[in-house]
């Protein structure tokens, strides 16, 4: 087919790309005037200031730096970024509490009206401190960073039944993606209080992600998986569809649960006809993705019209290089039923009554053909950051949704993080 990615060239641009991608993100930590360890969400301190270390980015940031990025100039990083958390851990706050979003370059926590609490960013922390320690000398794990994971494992087995805001920072309720990384951190804070003997932490994280698994599961809303429930303010919601990219990247960030094709092949029909760039994309580029269909933040003002997202078109790409890396690694016959239908018509070209019932079993040729499928898709999302972004390899928040120029905060670290978690997927090392 004419549209296919140039696989050749993807890997080459790739290389290139991720190398770029670490540079960048390493030019955001440590940067002048700032204190010793902050990772700025990006350089950009007007139009819009992003001048902060939000605890989410900053968490998703250095795990990718932690796991597949991991040397002697990035221990003495990784060292300061701890530090700077446990100074937010303890510094006073206007929300009082962990789930402070962001902080100002000296340290402080920003004081401006915000969404808070964001109780996704001590989950995320958790889980990047917990990889830390088994990096680290056992002196540093007992006396630096068992602590801080206790402190922030503790809040959330306190609150995560509470509402907060979400990733996004504007809606107020209980939230998939924020449970998921809860959950997650749980899961690994368990085994790692065992780890250090601590066995009535173990006993407690252990139960509380039993809670969280069973909330989870009522978020599926018979056809996919809804952003939020509970609101703060009932009838308040301006995302009636529930459609939210938050769900995927809940599972590319936690590897758990597995099932959502259904749901990304929904957000994928939604923003292909959303937004104008899509039609007219050039051969072998994929669909642009961006938040939420509702998205009104043109990285700038909300009110205005929403974009697509480098971090939320990597992620696409990933979701699929992570499900063939599943169903390879767990040989996987894969089934079609009637939730997962419209989802493998459309990568298959085939009608939903065709394939329904039908299975790939794991080794057939079917199989193979199938996970072919997949991979030129999945490196049709990565073309497509490929098209959108600057000459330099450089990449912003958002890029237009009728022109595809760059837009919104320039080389935001998190772009550059989701695109080597990306790459990283796609050569079969997940995080
Ligand atoms: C800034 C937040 O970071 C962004 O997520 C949000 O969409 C806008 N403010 C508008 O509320
Ligand atoms: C806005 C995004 O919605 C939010 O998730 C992020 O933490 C901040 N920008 C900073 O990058």
């Amino acid at each position: 087919a004419t549209d296919m990615p140039n696989k050749s060239i993807i890997d080459e641009w790739l290389q290139e790309e991720t190398s770029i991608s670490f540079e960048n993100i390493k030019r955001n930590i440590n940067p002048p005037g700032a204190i010793r360890g902050f990772v700025a969400a990006s350089p950009s301190r007007d139009h819009p200031n992003y001048f902060y270390s939000w605890t989410r980015d900053a968490g998703l940031v250095m795990r990718v730096v932690a796991s597949t990025r991991y040397n002697d100039e990035t221990k003495r990083l990784l060292q300061d970024y701890v530090a700077q958390e446990i100074y937010h851990q303890a510094a006073p706050t206007v929300c009082n509490c962990l789930g402070e979003p962001k902080f100002n370059p000296d340290g402080s926590g920003y004081d401006g009206a915000w969404g808070r609490p964001q109780n996704d960013g001590p989950a995320i922390r958790a889980t990047t401190f917990i990889l830390l320690a088994s990096r680290f000398t056992p002196d540093y794990v007992e006396r630096t960073l068992k602590p801080a994971i206790f402190r922030d494992l503790d809040y959330i087995s306190d609150v995560w039944s509470e509402p907060c805001f979400d990733l996004w920072e504007e809606v107020c309720g209980v939230h998939f993606y924020t449970l998921m990384v809860m959950r997650r951190a749980l899961t690994d804070g368990a085994a790692f209080a065992l780890a250090q003997g601590d066995f009535s932490r173990q006993a407690l994280y252990v139960t509380t992600a039993d809670k969280i698994a069973e909330r989870l599961a009522s978020f599926w809303n018979g056809a996919y998986y809804a952003a939020t429930q509970d609101l703060c303010e009932p009838g308040s919601s301006f995302k009636p569809s529930g459609l939210d990219m938050a769900t995927i990247l809940a599972v590319i960030h936690t590897g758990w649960p597995k099932k959502v094709l259904a749901t990304a092949h929904k957000i994928e029909a939604v923003f292909e006809q959303l937004y104008p760039l899509n039609a007219e994309r050039p051969s072998g580029v994929g669909i642009s993705i961006g938040r939420y269909p509702e998205d009104t933040y043109d990285g700038y003002q909300s009110g205005s019209l929403g974009n697509p997202w480098f971090i939320t078109t990597a992620a696409m790409a990933e979701l699929y290089y992570r499900a063939i890396h599943e169903w390879k690694s767990e040989q996987t016959t894969v089934a079609v039923n009637s939730i997962n239908a419209p989802f493998f018509a459309k990568l298959m070209g085939m009608s939903e009554d065709a394939l329904i019932d039908r299975t790939f079993p794991f080794g057939s040729k079917s199989f193979t053909t199938l996970v072919q499928r997949m991979a030129d898709e999945a490196d049709r999302f990565m073309a497509t950051v490929r098209y959108h972004q600057r000459d330099n390899g450089s990449l912003s928040e958002q890029f237009n949704r009728f022109n595809g120029f760059e837009q919104g905060a320039r080389d935001l670290s998190w772009s550059y993080a989701a695109m080597i978690s990306s790459a990283d997927a796609r050569a079969g090392h997940l995080i």
